[in-house]
């Protein structure tokens, strides 16, 4: 069974909207993020705060490489773990790789509460937002497949990746 691993920005959804696939097409869901905390014993603001970002992307890089090797699993990745070449590279392989994607109005609105993003603790988080994404975005764009999530129900965009999903396997045939 292909692993299917959701990528994107931080507060696209990709945890509610993977642990709903996985309950649709009864696979295992994995949150990285989850698994991170778990293995460090404390919160990834924590994490960040005690250890510093280097420490925990090295445990993320970890974390990911256990996973994506086990099968029929839907991962949901943390928004950074794409900047790691290496570690793209391993997801694109090792699964289908779907990039939620939103645009920036969309996650100013979600983000914006959010007290729980280190990667956002700036004193312009709106322009913070502007530079994580313009770096990011096109890598993310490099995933199999890009869905827009802007303003859909959670539920349109399961059935979307499920629709991706049965086409990719009969493509296989
Ligand atoms: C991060 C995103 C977070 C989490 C960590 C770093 C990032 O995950 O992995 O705070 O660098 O974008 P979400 O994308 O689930 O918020």
């Amino acid at each position: 069974m292909d692993n299917i691993i959701l990528v994107g920005f931080m507060g696209v959804g990709k945890s509610t909207i993977g642990s709903e696939l996985a309950k649709k097409i009864s696979y295992k869901f994995l949150d990285s993020d989850n698994k991170i905390e778990e293995r460090a014993g404390m919160s990834i603001p924590d994490i960040f705060r005690i250890y510093g970002e280097k420490y925990f992307r090295r445990l993320e890089f970890e974390i990911i490489k256990d996973i994506v090797n086990m099968s029929g699993i839907v991962l949901a990745t943390g928004g950074g773990a794409v900047m790691n070449k290496q570690l793209f590279e391993m997801l694109m392989s090792k699964g289908t790789v779907i990039h939620l994607d939103a645009s920036l109005s969309t996650l100013y609105d979600r983000l914006k509460d959010s007290n729980n993003r280190p990667m956002l603790n700036h004193s312009n988080r709106k322009k913070r937002i502007d530079e994580l994404y313009s770096l990011r975005r096109p890598v993310y764009m490099k995933a199999h497949h890009t869905i827009n999530t802007d303003g859909k129900k959670i539920e349109d965009i399961v059935d979307e990746i499920v629709e991706i999903i049965i086409g990719r396997e009969e493509d296989k045939r």
